[in-house]
């Protein structure tokens, strides 16, 4: 790397359970000598005081509108919850900085569409948080699928579920829709699953049937009082646990899947199972670094995440990692495919604002469709 080499000055916006994780890829990065962590902004004065000391970072802010005012910065990441997306995605591309949202992008779709057309006019990149398609063997599933190896894609389906919502004891920001937007389980995690599939099959979902439910509709919101007790009181739910949903894609695909939060013993399990005319792959997060190959009448294969295929018996080629350093990779490699088509002009292979208003889109679609319990078009 040569000296003179410009560096990224970056800037974290929301230090919550996300924004750490983003800021632990970033330290990873900071290695390779193009980007700097410059700033962080959290509204909690010591909680910004207490992450600056733990990961050296130089400045903190308790208004992002500071931060992006004084640090003459070029990419923030932002790591709020969902409805506040659409005010601080604006600002940060009237600043002129690039900008890596979290998931999903608005809300709503016109707020969406509007931060589409405003990083276009002024020409900033923009990036989604969608991390599951930056596992490498994801990345390697994706060419081999685009080259024809499985033949026509025939159907996707899987799960995604969780249970860290499973007692009506567990409160979440997320279950209100004043905070999380008006779907829950589709929007939070249904929309990893379909960044994957529509990444993965290079179609898009163009009609959506989604069945949604609310197991637990009062959920009971405890917090930490001034004298050291703890105040709970009971929240009305008004977004969903569970969604079954089918989908049709735009090239022919047919697809479908259930996200769940409320699935015990399931932590965060993200699976996928692809059916082409010469063979299928099923993918699970719980062993990320392969992908099982399936042709009829022969004995399975594993493809690896550093490329090639090998007889499943033959086992991994590649010493196992543990969940959280693969957890680690997928962020990392995600921000880092950021940077370098920002900095090198490196293709893109993360998901940018486009596609995700494209998945607020289903969102709104899946929303339509669950209260006309009908097919709806995207
Ligand atoms: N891509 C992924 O894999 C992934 C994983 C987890 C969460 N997320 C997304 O990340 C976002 C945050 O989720 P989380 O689980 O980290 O939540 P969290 O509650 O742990 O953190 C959210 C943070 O945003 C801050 N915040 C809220 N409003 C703000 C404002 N106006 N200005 C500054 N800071 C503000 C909060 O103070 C908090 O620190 C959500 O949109 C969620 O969907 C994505």
């Amino acid at each position: 790397m040569a000296e003179d080499m410009k560096k990224l000055r970056i800037g974290v916006v929301g230090v919550g359970k996300i924004g750490l994780a983003q800021i632990e890829a970033i330290k990873v990065i900071e290695g390779a000598g193009y980007a700097d962590l410059a700033a962080i902004s959290s509204r909690d004065e010591a909680k910004a005081r207490a992450v600056c000391a733990k990961y050296h970072i130089p400045a903190y802010f308790t208004d992002y509108r500071a931060m992006l005012a004084a640090m003459d910065l070029d990419v923030i990441h932002n790591c709020t919850t969902n409805v506040v997306h659409y005010a601080i995605n604006r600002d940060i591309i009237e600043s002129g900085c690039h900008v890596l949202s979290e998931k999903p992008l608005t809300v709503d779709s016109a707020q969406s569409a509007e931060l589409v057309s405003l990083a276009r006019t002024r020409r900033v990149k923009t990036a989604i948080n969608f991390v599951n398609r930056h596992h490498p063997v994801i990345q390697q599933l994706q060419k081999l699928i685009a080259s024809g190896w499985f033949g026509d894609i025939y159907a996707v389906h899987g799960s995604y579920l969780q249970d860290w919502l499973f007692l009506d004891s567990d409160y979440d920001w997320r279950v209100e829709s004043r905070y999380g937007g008006a779907s829950r389980a589709f929007a939070d995690i249904g929309s990893h699953w379909i960044d994957m599939a529509q990444f993965l099959l290079g179609q898009n979902v163009a009609e959506v049937l989604a069945d949604f439910a609310t197991f637990i509709p009062v959920r009971i919101k405890s917090i930490s009082g001034k004298d050291g007790g703890v105040v709970s009181s009971p929240v009305a739910v008004d977004t969903e646990d569970y969604t079954g949903a089918l989908l049709r894609f735009d090239h022919g695909a047919h697809g479908g899947f259930v996200v769940s939060q409320v699935s015990a013993g399931r932590s965060s399990g993200l699976s996928f199972e692809i059916d082409g005319s010469k063979a299928s792959v099923r993918w699970s997060r719980g062993r990320p670094n392969i992908a099982i190959i399936g042709k009829r009448g022969e004995p399975e294969q594993i493809l690896h995440s550093v490329g090639g295929i090998s007889r499943n018996e033959e086992g991994p080629a590649e010493p196992a990692a543990s969940s959280a350093e693969q957890s680690l990779g997928a962020q990392k490699n995600m921000i880092d495919s950021f940077y370098r088509s920002i900095l090198f002009g490196e293709a893109p292979c993360y998901a940018d604002f486009e596609q995700g208003h494209a998945i607020v889109r289903i969102v709104e679609a899946a929303l339509k469709s669950q209260r006309s319990r009908t097919w709806m078009a995207v």
